[in-house]
This record gives C-alpha cells, sequence and structure tokens, in this order.
C-alpha cells in the first residue's frame, strides 16, 4: 500500500452516546494513526499495528500530541450569506429584507460569486469544516460557481440554488418554471460529479407560491437520489405568515408534506416551534430537524427542543448547524457550545461527547452520509481535522488543569475556534489555508 500515515490521538466515533456508557460510542487510540490512500482512509488503530501493516518506507505525518478526528459536518448555512454575518436587526423577517434579500441579489453577477466561492470555502476548511450542506441565491450561476470551486478542492459538499418566486425583490424572484429547469439543469451537470451532491431548495414557504411547492414536489419526486433542503418554524411572525399563505394546510409542517417534501433526505432548518402533530410528522417520515443555535439566538428566534425531538414520543433525526450569515460563526466549535448554552437553558444536558459526535458522525447520519464521512473507519473518506486544545494561551492555562479526555473536549468546544484546527485533511490532502 502506498499513500500515507497520520500519527496522532485518534478519536473516532461508532455510535450515538448514552449516557452512563459514553465511551462505548468511540475509539481513542493515545498513540494513534490513519493510513490514507487515494483520498480514503485505509486502515486505523494503533500507530505500531498500521505501521506494521503498511510499506516501510511509507511517509510519516506526525501530529503527536493532537487529535486527530474526522472533519466536522456543517448541515445549513447560506453561502451568499458570508458578507452579511453579525447585520443587526430586530427578527428575522427583517433581517431577511433589510440585509439578505439585498445582498444576494450580487449574486447575478458570476465574478462575485466565484470570488466569494472561493473565499467561502477558505473559511469553511479554516475551520474545520469539511462537508456542509449550502443554500446559493436564487441564481443558477451562483451554484455553478459554488460546486464549481468546491469540486476544485475535492471536498463532499451539498448544495443547491434557492428556488423563490414571491415576497422577495424582483432580482431574487424565478418562476415555478424557471426554477425547476435550473433545478433540473444543475442536477444533470453537478450531482454526482465528484464528490458533489445537489439539494433541491425552496428557500421557503413565504419566498414560493403553490405552482413552485408543487414544482418542488415534483422534483423531489424525480430526483430521489437528491437532498431537499427548506427553513421551517423559525419565528413566530413567520409561523403566521406561512399559514395565512397556504390555508389549507393543518400547520406549517403540512405545507411541505402536502407538497411531498417531507423524507429521510429532506433537512428542515430550524425547526424550533414544532407541535407535537408537527413533530410526530418528522418523526414518520425520517425528516431531519436542523438545529442552529447561534442563529436562533442572534435573530432572537427561540430555544430548539434537543429532548424532546431527539429522545421524546417520536424522535426526530438532528443536525446541528451554523446557518451563516443568520448564525454568527463559522466554527463548529463555537456553534456546539452555543447549543450547550441553549440547552442548559431548558435543563437539558450536551454532554462534550454527544458534542463531538454530534458535528462528525450525528451530522453524517442527519444527511444519510455515514457510510462516506463522519468518522475514521477503514473505506472513510479522508476527510480529517487535527486538532489542538493548547491552541491560545487562555486555553493551555486551561488545560493546566484538565486530565480527562472529555475535559479536553469541553476546553476545545467551549475556548476553541479556527486557531484549535491546526490542519485539515481534505480526501487525504493537507489543506488548510497558511496553515
Ligand atoms: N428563512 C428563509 N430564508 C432564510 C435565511 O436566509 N436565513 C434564515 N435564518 N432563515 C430563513
Ligand atoms: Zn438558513
Amino acid at each position: 500500500m502506498t499513500g500515507k500515515i497520520l500519527r496522532g490521538r485518534t478519536l473516532s466515533f461508532l455510535s450515538e452516546p448514552v449516557l452512563g456508557s459514553e465511551s462505548d460510542s468511540y475509539v481513542y487510540e493515545e498513540d494513534g494513526a490513519v493510513h490514507v490512500d487515494d483520498g480514503i482512509i485505509k486502515a486505523t488503530g494503533s500507530y505500531a499495528d498500521v505501521k506494521l501493516n503498511a510499506l516501510d518506507n511509507i511517509e510519516v505525518v506526525d501530529h503527536r500530541p493532537y487529535i486527530l478526528i474526522a472533519g466536522f459536518i456543517d448541515p445549513h448555512l447560506h453561502f451568499p450569506q458570508v458578507q452579511i454575518i453579525g447585520s443587526y436587526a430586530p427578527d428575522l423577517l427583517t433581517w431577511l429584507n433589510t440585509y439578505t434579500f439585498v445582498e444576494e441579489q450580487k449574486f447575478g453577477s458570476t465574478e462575485h460569486g466565484a470570488r466569494i466561492a472561493s473565499v467561502f470555502f477558505d473559511e469553511l476548511i479554516k475551520h474545520g469544516t469539511t462537508t456542509a450542506a449550502a443554500y446559493c441565491s436564487v441564481h443558477k450561476q451562483s451554484a455553478e460557481v459554488f460546486f464549481a470551486e468546491s469540486h476544485r478542492r475535492n471536498m463532499l459538499m451539498i448544495g443547491g440554488k434557492v428556488m423563490m418566486d414571491r415576497n422577495a425583490p424582483v432580482g431574487l424572484l424565478d418562476t415555478p418554471q424557471s426554477g425547476y429547469d435550473d433545478t433540473k439543469a444543475l442536477i444533470e451537470t453537478w450531482h454526482g460529479t465528484g464528490r458533489q451532491h445537489y439539494a433541491i431548495s425552496p428557500r421557503f414557504a413565504i419566498t414560493s407560491t403553490p405552482a413552485q411547492m408543487e414544482m418542488s414536489g415534483a422534483l423531489a419526486q424525480e430526483h430521489p437520489e437528491c437532498f431537499v433542503q427548506t427553513h421551517l418554524s423559525e419565528n413566530a411572525n413567520e409561523i403566521a405568515l406561512a399559514c395565512e399563505l397556504f390555508p389549507q394546510c393543518k400547520d406549517y409542517t403540512d405545507i411541505y408534506a402536502q407538497y411531498g417534501l417531507l423524507g429521510p433526505k429532506s433537512l428542515f432548518g430550524h425547526s424550533i416551534h414544532l407541535s407535537d402533530r408537527e413533530i410526530a410528522a418528522m418523526s414518520e417520515s425520517g425528516s431531519v430537524a436542523v438545529f442552529c443555535p447561534t442563529s436562533n439566538l442572534f435573530l432572537g428566534s427561540g430555544l430548539f427542543n434537543f429532548e424532546k425531538l431527539r429522545n421524546g414520543k417520536h424522535p426526530v433525526r438532528i443536525g446541528v448547524a451554523t446557518d451563516i450569515g443568520g448564525g454568527t460563526s463559522y466554527s463548529m466549535l463555537k456553534t456546539l457550545d452555543e447549543a450547550f448554552k441553549v440547552m442548559q437553558l431548558q435543563g437539558q444536558r450536551l454532554t462534550p461527547v454527544y458534542s463531538f459526535y454530534q458535528t462528525t458522525l450525528g451530522n453524517a447520519c442527519a444527511l444519510g452520509l455515514e457510510d462516506r464521512i463522519g468518522n475514521l473507519s477503514p473505506g472513510s473518506d479522508a476527510d480529517i481535522l487535527v486538532l489542538d486544545a493548547n491552541a491560545t494561551s487562555a486555553m493551555s492555562l486551561r488545560m493546566e488543569t484538565v486530565s480527562t479526555l472529555e475535559e479536553e473536549l469541553f476546553v476545545m468546544q467551549t475556548l476553541g475556534d479556527d486557531r484549535t484546527v491546526a490542519e485539515v485533511y481534505i480526501a487525504g490532502e493537507a489543506s488548510k489555508p497558511g496553515a
């Protein structure tokens, strides 16, 4: 075998952690190694075993004492919003109308889109995010530049142009037919090209007419291989308006259900204020609720009820995501830190082990991509992070009192950011800008 061996403290999840026996959910090797070759993980285990089974002269990259873990996964963010992060507004709909719908019009320019795509992927990689599910703007060319840049970097990305044909400026509107045609063409070009996946993306019920919702349902039916991504139940005014626009539907979730948009490949950003009936519908359909803590706090949208959705009567699959640019950080570490606090406020527990599970294997499972990404098992894609819990002086000082792996993970989550990510391997290639 050729390729190279990465040596470090390996941490790889096997299953969802269960309180009381969390250590059964992962494998940790103090002197571990990952053998990567041709973009794939060939072997993981103790350094001694992995080295013994490789060629004598194989290259060894020594990352000790850092942790090697699967790349972080961000299952909901907006590529055209990177220049409006932290825009001051009282609530979601004001924020959308004042900043977002103005900013996204710039993506009619391929040149602008290409420039932002390049810096966007640099930021994701710097922060350790190797896979994301991204909304592009309404413009077909915004998705073209997104996928072209991702493909050039050999990243596993999910993306889609948003479809929106009402309640937004003219410069951001498509039509049911053009949204359908552009989506079809993008699927044809990009879904399955290298590591690219397409997400059929009706932005949310408020910006799509019933005719466009029908077209979205048709696309989902014609392309079961693709994801569906949209927004659901984020804010009180948004919910009221959505229900007013679709009076024949029982509630917000039922709008998507009536157009055939629920299902195991459907990602519903926010899902904060769901009724028991809606939770049951999400659960039965295998749909995914995506928790976006920094965004939900920033826009004052509400507290996601993780415990009820995950472990209630009707369990729902969950992802945790940044929601850039309603979200305020690219960092999945910071995002988990805020998730922890949102859960604290509700008397719920997010343990450090569960956090690191969630942002790797948990989010991979939410995307149904756990056979490709999210852990260090042989056969997985070699998207691997090198994490340094002593990355800053404040972290180093804190680390002086740390004695367990769990504590170390919690320090990285609470005090960490892009500096904690020492290196990022994408399909086996060292890729952190400036590292
Ligand atoms: N709902 C519809 N569009 C958006 C968006 O861009 N961001 C957020 N947070 N919610 C939305
Ligand atoms: Zn969003």
